[in-house]
């Protein structure tokens, strides 16, 4: 069994037996019943070019491909010489088969705003949006940053640039100043794409401020293209600065998509990895329409007249594939809220849910379990009987939150789609597809289409059932990364150089005899914070940056609500002392309050072997007040892990 942060958790899963079946009623209307599931899971992997030409076949392309596949390891490219456009297959392919007046996106603000777009306004927009971008000389391939809150504008802005061919780099809302200008500068962006401020617990956060502090240091941004969304007033620069109302108001509302090679660049993401600086995570257009296409139709069991919420913020894959992308490319109704769970109180989300008529909801085991911690009577006090399907994604669930999920926010009818996939694989990857196959709580269960999955160890030794390896997947699917922005080597070698010939995914896992896989958690240095993937050098990086620190080590801690939470080890620099809450706002400044650590454990020394090599795994056992375990012979002065443990935390 790989090694894994989450050891509580892990436990929990793995001695569970639970099995909850899916309603008769739902079985009897699923979209994918066992026997189909079964037969086009054998197609995709058996026949995978008729598989994925039948797929890709019902999207629209303005030049149909010549190959599905071309796979020169590690470098694949999906539906050679073909030609599309995602933002074309969201909206004017809907709106030609007749959704114009079908409502794509039903908004609420967190002040209790709600803006609706049907499909045909959307597009509207859309088209201005892509005007508006090339006015500002955006040009096709360009990238361009979104720094926006969740508000309508952030899918426009999303659309607009896949109208046109420009690749978008979402930067979420909550990452701070520096992040931001790290990002704008990897990815070379022309334009930034922000708004005044956008609500957060009941405050406006300074968006617009944060960007023009970002911009002091972002040489190749030309235009901040700004929606007015809190109406505070802000710094201009009118030779750089534009707003969203105007210049979109002004543009034409006339534009053809531009046709994009299947490999056109779509979007770059930017993720935590174990080492260094976090990678811009590239995909490209046709393969990731595909993905996302299928995906969300197939696991969410989508139907016609569905309103469907996937709470992620746009900052976050799951925002792109989920929020936008897969549920507008299947024409779906699709709610989204800017603000937080609690706020005005933690029956949020269910007032939501009772008033728009939700029916499927897609959400954070994080979230669901802080509402869990709340108590049932607060979502018992709405209406929940129009959800029918539930979906959880981003860390593993813990049974007992799933169980809870299903109980009180589903009564007991909908089931559970647990979703493991991510940045990197574009879609999901493994789930139980709803009426189809019997949930485990805390088991995602079974791949998808195409999907073929393996535990291995790192020698690429494959392993049988019930054996925990690592998760590997041994063949190219049409929505995974394509690269690492600007630096191929790091995508070769994270990816496809860890164990060779199969894509790597850095988590660990277990599968039982059904076929069901369990994952555990991360096996690398990413720490998984509610659900945000963090890199321990990161935050170290940010930590050894305040002239008070010499040197830091980050490890996880089990958390009952965020999964995990940071702690930090700091060695304070001579002639310094540690202000503990200075420090947090140290790092909220370098990276985003999602990274601040929880503890802080100021010491002399950190315990290193003699070739000066951290042992975060004893660190790992003091942040969770555990006996220390395992080989401590190679430590250069084990005395250093009773005094950590005995020194209390900040
Ligand atoms: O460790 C896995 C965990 O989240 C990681 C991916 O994070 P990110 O790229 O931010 O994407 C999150 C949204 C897809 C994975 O390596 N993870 C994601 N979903 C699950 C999960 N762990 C367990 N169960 C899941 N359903």
């Amino acid at each position: 069994m790989p090694h894994t942060n989450q050891q509580d958790h892990i436990d929990a899963m793995l001695h569970e037996t639970r099995v909850i079946a899916p309603s008769e009623e739902f079985q009897a209307r699923a979209r994918v019943t066992r026997e189909e599931y079964e037969r086009r899971y054998r197609q995709s992997l058996e026949h995978p070019d008729e598989f994925w030409s039948e797929v890709a076949g019902e999207l629209y392309w303005m030049k149909r491909w010549e190959q599905v596949l071309d796979w020169q390891e590690p470098h694949a490219q999906w539906f050679v010489g073909g030609q599309t456009n995602v933002a074309y297959n969201a909206l004017d392919r809907n709106v030609q088969h007749g959704l114009g007046e079908k409502r794509a996106i039903v908004w609420e603000g967190e002040d209790g705003e709600v803006r609706t777009y049907t499909y045909a306004e959307l597009l509207r927009e859309v088209k201005k949006a892509a005007n508006a971008l090339l006015g500002l000389g955006v040009q096709p391939g360009d990238r361009v940053t979104l720094y926006m809150p969740l508000i309508p504008e952030a899918a426009v802005a999303m659309l607009a640039c896949a109208r046109i061919g420009a690749v978008h780099s979402v930067v979420f809302g909550g990452f701070s100043v520096s992040a931001l200008s790290d990002r704008i500068n990897d990815a070379q962006s022309k334009v930034l794409i922000t708004a005044d401020g956008g609500y957060r617990r009941g405050q406006p956060v300074p968006l617009k401020k944060n960007a023009d502090e970002a911009a002091q240091k972002t040489p190749t941004l030309e235009k901040m293209l700004v929606v007015r969304r809190v109406g505070t007033p802000v710094d201009w620069q009118p030779e750089r600065d534009v707003w969203w109302h105007e210049a979109v108001e002004a543009a034409s509302g006339e534009h053809e998509a531009a046709p994009l090679d299947s490999e056109h660049p779509l979007f770059i993401l930017y993720t935590s990895g174990s080492t260094g600086k976090p990678k811009g995570v590239q995909h490209t257009t046709g393969g990731y329409m595909v993905g996302t296409y299928l995906t969300t139709q197939a696991v969410f069991d989508l139907r016609d007249d569905d309103v469907y919420w996937c709470t992620a913020d746009v900052g976050w894959v799951t925002g792109h594939s989920y929020s936008v992308y897969g549920p507008l490319l299947n024409g779906a109704t699709v709610v989204m809220y800017e603000g937080a769970p609690n706020q005005p109180d933690w029956g949020r989300f269910w007032e939501i849910i009772q008033k728009h008529r939700v029916t499927i909801l897609y959400t954070a085991p994080t979230a669901i379990r802080a509402f869990m911690q709340h108590g049932d009577e607060i979502p018992g006090r709405y209406d929940l009987s129009s959800l029918r399907l539930l979906g959880s994604v981003g860390e593993p669930i813990n049974p007992e939150a799933w169980m809870w999920y299903w109980r009180v926010i589903g009564g007991g009818r909908c089931p559970v789609v647990d979703t493991w996939w991510q940045t990197e694989t574009g879609s999901i990857m493994l789930t139980t597809l709803p009426g189809a196959f019997p949930s485990k709580p805390g088991s995602a269960g079974l791949p998808m289409y195409g999907v073929e999955p393996a535990l291995m160890t790192h020698d690429g030794e494959e392993l049988g059932a019930d054996d925990g390896g690592l998760l590997v997947i041994k063949r190219p699917w049409p929505s995974m990364l394509r690269t690492v922005y600007g630096d191929d080597e790091r995508y070769r070698k994270s990816y496809w150089g860890e164990i060779k010939g199969v894509y790597f995914a850095g988590d660990g896992a277990r599968r039982d005899a059904d076929g069901y896989y369990t994952i555990v958690g991360r096996v690398d240095d990413v720490l998984n914070v509610s659900g945000h993937r963090l890199g321990t050098m990161e935050i170290e990086s940010a930590l050894v940056a305040h002239p008070s620190v010499s040197e830091a080590a980050v490890v996880g801690k089990p958390d009952a609500v965020k999964g995990e939470s940071v702690v930090a080890f700091v060695l304070v620099q001579d002639g310094y002392t540690v202000d503990p809450t200075e420090l947090r706002a140290h790092v909220t400044r370098e990276i985003g309050a999602l990274a601040r650590p929880d503890a802080i454990i100021v010491s002399d020394a950190l315990p290193k072997t003699r070739s000066g090599k951290i042992m975060r795994r004893f660190l790992r056992q003091i942040a969770a007040g555990q006996e220390i375990q395992g080989d401590t012979s190679t430590l250069e002065d084990p005395g250093v892990l009773e005094r950590l443990a005995a020194t209390p935390p900040a």
